[in-house]
C-alpha cells in the first residue's frame, strides 16, 4: 500500500514554527506563525476565557454528545457578532466546525457538492493553506491580482478587471478583513464596488473571516461581510475564534451560509450537517462553549472586548513604532506602509535570502515571503528589529 505514496510537502508556517522551537538561542524571535504575543512575548489565555472556563468546569455535569451541527448558542452568538442587525437572519444557516480551517473545509465540501470542480478565485498572494485546501476538496483554485509589491497596496483595478469577467459558476474567495499575508485591505468604497460586481456577475462570494476585531475594531472589520450579505443573494463565510478569543488549539469555528431565503438556508444547513456527520461527526465543544459563555454574559463580554481592544492597540502601536524605527534608521520612507496596513501581518518585501539571513544570523523568524507577524514584534524595542532588518537588506 504505502509504496504508492511520495513524501508530502510540508506546510511552511508550521515547519518554521518547528525550526523556531528547536533553535536553542535565548534571544530568538518568532515573527512567523500568526499568534498574538503580549509585550513579554507570551501568548496568554485571555482573562475572559479563563473565567468562562472556570464557570464551565464548575457547571458542567455531562460530556454527552452535543449534536452534529455543534453548539447552537455558540453558532448563534457568532452569527449575531458578524451580522448585527444588518440582514434578516432567517436567511442564515450556521454549523460549528473545528477552527477556521475546519469551517473552510466544510464550506469547500458544500461548494463542491453544489458545483463540482468549480473554480475558486483567490487573491495573489493568499494564506498558503487556501490553495491546497481547495484542491483537496476537488475545487479548482485560481488567482486574481491583489497585491502591488511596489506600492505595497491593493491592485484594485486589476483585481476588478478579473472579477468582472466571472460568472455564476465561479467562486470568489475574499479575506473579510486583515488580509493574510499582505496586511493590505479593501476600503469600504472598494468593498461596495466588489459587492456590486459580484451581485451583477453572479459570481459566488466566499469570505474568510479569521481576524474579526484585529484590524479597526469589531464593527469596522465586519463592513465587507455585511455589505456583501446586504447586496448579494448568497454567500458563505468561514469564521475563526482562534485569534480574537486566543483559542488556537481549541479549534472553534463556524461555517456560515447566507441564502436568498429561509427555505434555501435550511437546505444548505442540512447539507453542511451531512458533510460533518460523514467526516468527523461533530466538532470539539470546549472552545465553542467558552465563546458562548463569554458572549452570553454582559460582564464577560465587556471584559473580552476590552482585552481584544488592548491586543489591537498593541498591534497598531507596533506598526507605528516599527515603521518609525525603520524610517529613522534607513533615512527613507520605504517601510512607511507597515503603519498603514492593518491586521496581524505585513509583507516586508525582503528577498528569501534576506529572510534566511535574519533567521540564521539573528534568530529572527519570518515566513519566506517576508511575512512578519506584527503581533510578535517587541513593541518596546522596535529599533533592534529595524536595525536587523536593514542589515540583511540586499
Ligand atoms: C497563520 O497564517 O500563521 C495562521 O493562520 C496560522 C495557520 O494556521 O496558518
Amino acid at each position: 500500500m504505502f509504496e504508492t505514496l511520495k513524501k508530502a510537502p510540508v506546510d511552511k508556517i508550521f515547519a518554521l514554527l518547528g525550526e523556531y522551537r528547536a533553535d536553542p538561542r535565548d534571544d530568538k524571535l518568532d515573527l512567523g506563525i500568526g499568534v498574538f504575543k503580549d509585550p513579554s512575548g507570551n501568548t496568554p489565555v485571555m482573562s475572559a476565557v479563563k473565567k468562562a472556563e472556570q464557570r464551565i468546569f464548575d457547571a458542567q455535569t455531562t460530556k454527552t454528545y452535543v449534536g452534529v451541527s455543534g453548539n447552537r448558542g455558540f453558532c448563534d452568538a457568532i452569527v449575531d457578532l458578524v451580522f448585527g442587525k444588518s440582514i434578516d437572519l432567517s436567511r442564515v444557516a450556521s454549523v460549528q466546525a473545528p477552527g477556521g480551517t475546519g469551517s473552510l473545509w466544510v464550506i469547500n465540501q458544500l461548494l463542491n457538492r453544489a458545483r463540482p470542480g468549480a473554480k475558486v478565485w483567490m487573491s495573489d498572494p493568499s494564506w498558503p493553506n487556501h490553495w491546497p485546501m481547495m484542491e483537496l476538496a476537488g475545487l479548482s483554485p485560481q488567482t486574481y491580482p491583489y497585491f502591488d509589491s511596489e506600492t505595497r497596496s491593493v491592485r484594485f483595478n486589476d483585481m476588478m478587471a478579473v472579477l468582472e469577467r466571472l460568472g455564476p459558476d465561479d467562486i470568489v474567495l475574499l479575506h473579510a478583513c486583515c488580509h493574510n499575508p499582505t496586511g493590505a485591505n479593501l476600503t469600504p468604497e472598494q468593498w461596495d464596488k466588489v459587492a456590486e460586481s459580484l451581485n451583477r456577475t453572479g459570481a459566488f462570494p466566499f469570505l474568510d473571516l479569521a481576524y474579526l476585531g484585529f484590524g479597526d475594531g469589531l464593527e469596522k472589520d465586519a463592513y465587507g461581510v455585511r455589505k456583501i450579505a446586504q447586496t448579494c443573494p448568497e454567500m458563505m463565510i468561514g469564521f475563526s475564534a482562534s485569534k480574537n478569543f486566543g483559542l488556537y488549539r481549541e479549534r472553534a469555528g463556524v461555517a456560515i451560509a447566507v441564502a436568498a431565503e429561509k427555505r434555501a438556508a435550511d437546505i444548505v444547513f442540512s447539507q453542511m450537517a451531512n458533510v460533518i456527520r460523514a467526516s468527523f461527526s461533530q466538532s470539539p465543544d470546549h472552545g465553542a462553549e467558552i465563546v458562548r459563555t463569554i458572549l452570553a454574559d454582559p460582564e464577560l463580554r465587556q471584559e473580552w472586548e476590552d482585552e481584544l481592544k488592548t491586543m489591537r492597540e498593541q498591534m497598531l502601536t507596533s506598526r507605528t513604532s516599527l515603521a518609525a524605527s525603520l524610517r529613522k534608521l534607513s533615512n527613507s520612507d520605504e517601510f512607511d506602509f507597515v503603519a498603514e496596513h492593518r491586521g496581524m501581518f505585513s509583507l516586508l518585501g525582503l528577498s528569501p535570502q534576506a529572510v534566511e539571513r535574519l533567521k540564521v544570523e539573528k534568530g529572527i523568524y519570518l515566513i519566506d515571503d517576508s511575512r512578519v507577524n506584527i503581533a510578535g514584534v517587541p513593541v518596546d524595542d522596535t529599533d533592534a528589529l529595524a536595525s536587523a532588518i536593514l542589515e540583511v537588506l540586499d
